[in-house]
């Protein structure tokens, strides 16, 4: 059967895992359950599988794809972070895997009334939980010029924030920008994009929906509560699709890696200690030629890999 999103690195994320003997596992963004459903064949002897989703559609496409290991699963709806904590409640060190394969899925960014896509008409929404009362529509027509160029240039990297924000504040007195396409054209109209073959509302979409969903934060607070539900021995492996994910995950990992703790800000003293990672993934795992040719989207992905001490 057809899944309307294609797992990334689905090989090197079997092969992070492949020495294991794998009792309890959690995939934190279960999105279509394709990278579950792989761990779980490959993997007979796992207990139990936990799955989270923020986005409730993705949990029921995935709940039905992994019915065949009903016994073994269990799915919560919610932020991951929030998620980890509430597990770390029922015990530490239990889990001798965990994956994140953070962002969007294609079911996300392909349905147009999700408004993630510059390319598609739809509602500026953004929302990966439905449930949440913020969108983008509300962030671009009611943040203030300032807050709105911080978001671009923090969240988007964009060269161009104090533009794309001063647009937007016009445009906006106008009337309200209400759907993808509007803001889109917008963009098109007053900044330029850095490469010609890039639309150039790409980095404005990204930081929107970095806001949105508050995507960063949920990274840096999960990554700490994952490491203490790891067994010795346990491994992590996150999959990140932009620059601002790769930091968190790669400083995280390096940190956790030193045998030495600064005492206090620079010029202080360091004290030695045990590290509490091991990374595994010197540099991170990209797409081969042959799977970016078969799907675009893993082009931008890496995987960073690291094994509890
Ligand atoms: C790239 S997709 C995962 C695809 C999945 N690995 C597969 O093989 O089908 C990312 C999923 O993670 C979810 N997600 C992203 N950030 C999240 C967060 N902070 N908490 C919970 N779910 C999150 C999204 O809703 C989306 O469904």
């Amino acid at each position: 059967m057809d899944y309307p999103h294609i797992s990334v690195l689905k090989e090197e994320v079997l092969e992070s895992f492949k020495p294991m003997q794998i009792h309890r596992f959690i995939d934190g963004t279960l999105g279509a359950g394709g990278h579950a459903e792989a761990i779980l064949k490959s993997h007979p002897e796992i207990e139990q599988l936990v799955g989270i989703d923020r986005d409730q559609s993705a949990l029921k496409i995935a709940s039905a794809r992994l019915m065949p290991f009903s016994g073994k699963t269990r799915f919560l709806h919610a932020q991951f972070s929030n998620a980890l904590g509430a597990l770390l409640k029922e015990g530490e060190g239990v889990y001798d895997g965990i994956l994140l394969d953070l962002g969007v899925s294609s079911m996300q960014l392909d349905e147009e009334e999700r408004g993630f896509s510059f390319r598609e008409e739809g509602p500026l929404d953004m929302r990966m939980d439905k449930s949440n009362p913020l969108t983008a529509g509300i962030i671009v027509n009611t943040y203030p010029e300032e807050e709105l160029g911080w978001i671009f240039r923090e969240w988007g990297e964009e060269k161009m924030w104090r533009k794309a924000a001063q647009a937007i504040v016009k445009a906006r007195l106008q009337s309200p920008l209400n759907t993808t396409k509007e803001l889109a054209d917008l963009m098109q109209e007053s900044i330029r994009s850095r490469k010609p073959q890039i639309h150039a509302a790409t980095l404005v979409f990204q930081a929107l929906r970095i806001a949105v969903n508050d995507e960063l934060k949920a990274i840096d607070e999960a990554l700490p509560i994952a490491l203490k539900l790891l067994k010795k021995g346990g491994r992590l492996a996150v999959i990140s699709f932009h620059s601002l994910e790769d930091r968190i995950v790669k400083r995280f990992f390096q940190k956790e890696s030193l045998d030495k703790e600064s005492t206090s800000g620079i010029g202080g003293l360091f004290i030695d200690r045990e590290p509490s990672l091991k990374t595994l993934t010197r540099k991170p795992l990209e797409a081969t030629d042959r799977e970016v040719a078969d799907n675009p989207r893993s082009r931008s992905a890496k995987l960073r890999v690291a094994e509890k001490l």
